[in-house]
């Protein structure tokens, strides 16, 4: 879209957003349905709609509570991941309003509504699951004046395996926005950074998709044809301080967490040239069912110990599983990963959006990769061209504004 298309909306828009800042009207908990689309939405009876419709009518996301949403939900299909700056001349004050105004239009979204400057309210009538899922670099976190966590910088460069591009890599802020229709991405996505714009700009948009298909709750297919994310620790439960800030951590950010974004292309000619053997041997996973090579179903537990007739592992030494595998058990994060295709038809341009939550990425998830980077079969056919760590915000309980604490 041009700047010349885009000029009555924000024409529209801007004035009204202005206003709205200036006035403080926008506080966590200002739930007043005004606005030009709030009567739309009013004066107009609902459509006709199939039961499919009508669930995701419904299927709003609390946004409330004592963590952000986007985490612990079954990843639905559909996700877009965007990285913002701050200007340059961004302060204290400058963070708190864009918190403030995410805080509000966040709410809004997940419920249905749209933010009180949304010139396409219809947009956001169908929740589809929505979650977003707010970030914030170590920039923020000292422009607000508060602790920074000692792993809040990028991850230390692994030479063996990174080719990473500025296009993909850091950021000040971040929103994981996921649901389970595109549509609801891509206007969530509009509205949250049209929102902000004059405070921040977008440096990097990554895209992601799961198959739709295979339910709720299973792992997903990711488009070297492998069930991706089987092997989770039980963050619900006993593993929950593996995902979650806890007293050990500065306190603006307990019930807070941290997630890294790491853009792993993938040589799909390559793999297409492997062989079947090959391509399980690479993880230690049968193709079609996930089941670890030494035998059972996807959620059996591999037995790395397992020898064949010639005294070799059954697992291979270089797999990635085996590589993968925690040595200790800090060495556990939640993996939410997304694949993306950016081909152009001339050139493959896919690839998987790594994504890992939790409390501690230096501790919990660099030694892994370290491990990765070291020796992985996997290597073959993937190379990182993106990197970037944020810290996870706490979740805003009743009448708090996202991130409220750090400036206390
Ligand atoms: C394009 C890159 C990657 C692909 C295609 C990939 C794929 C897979 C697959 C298919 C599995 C086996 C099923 C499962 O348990 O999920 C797996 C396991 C795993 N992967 Fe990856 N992965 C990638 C990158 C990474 C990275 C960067 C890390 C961490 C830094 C990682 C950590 C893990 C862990 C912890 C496991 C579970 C190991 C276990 O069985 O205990 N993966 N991955």
């Amino acid at each position: 879209m041009t700047d010349a298309e885009n000029a009555p909306d924000r024409a529209a828009a801007g004035p009204r957003r202005r206003a709205v800042l200036l006035t403080g009207l926008v506080g966590a908990g200002a739930g007043v349905a005004t606005g030009a689309g709030a009567a739309l939405a009013r004066g107009r009876e609902a459509p006709p709609a199939d039961d499919r419709l009508q669930r995701a009518r419904a299927s709003a996301r609390a946004f409330r509570g004592e963590h952000q949403a986007g985490i612990l939900e079954a990843p639905p299909p559909h996700a877009s991941f965007v990285a913002l700056d701050l200007r340059e001349d961004a302060d204290r004050d400058a963070v708190r309003r864009l918190l403030t105004v995410w805080t509000d239009d966040v709410e809004r979204l997940m419920a249905g509504r749209g933010p009180l400057t949304d010139l396409e309210p219809e947009l956001a009538a169908v929740p589809a699951s929505l979650t977003v899922t707010v970030g914030v670099g170590p920039r923020v976190v000292a422009l607000a004046g508060a602790e920074k966590p000692s792993w809040l910088a990028p991850l230390p460069a692994f030479p063996e395996i990174d080719r990473l591009e500025d296009a993909w890599s850091g950021g000040d802020l971040l929103l994981q926005v996921c649901a389970d229709s595109p549509t609801t991405v891509s206007h969530a996505q509009r509205r949250l950074t049209a929102a902000v714009a004059d405070l921040a700009t977008v440096r990097w948009v990554q895209r992601g998709f799961r198959e739709p298909f295979e339910g709720p709750g299973l792992p997903m297919r990711n488009l070297l044809g492998q069930v991706d994310g089987t092997v989770q620790p039980d963050v619900t439960g006993l593993d929950a301080g593996l995902l979650w800030v806890g007293d050990d951590g500065p306190a603006w950010l307990r019930g807070g967490s941290s997630v890294v974004v790491r853009r792993i292309g993938m040589r799909l000619d390559a793999w297409d040239r492997a062989d079947r053997l090959s391509r399980e041997n690479a993880i230690g996973r049968r193709l079609d069912t996930g089941a670890p090579v030494t035998g059972g179903r996807v959620d059996t537990a591999a037995d790395l110990e397992a020898k064949d007739e010639l005294g070799f592992h059954v697992v291979d030494d270089a797999a990635h599983l085996r590589r993968a595998h925690a040595t200790a058990p800090h060495e556990r994060f939640l993996r939410r990963p997304y694949s993306y295709d950016d081909g152009t038809g001339a050139e493959t341009r896919a690839g998987l959006v790594f994504v890992a939550f939790q409390a501690d990425p230096v501790r919990q998830l660099v030694p892994v990769q370290r491990r990765l980077a070291e020796l992985d079969l996997l290597n073959l056919w993937t190379v990182p061209v993106g990197s970037a760590v944020f810290a996870v915000l706490p979740g805003a309980r009743p009448g708090e504004v996202l991130g409220e604490a750090m400036f206390a």
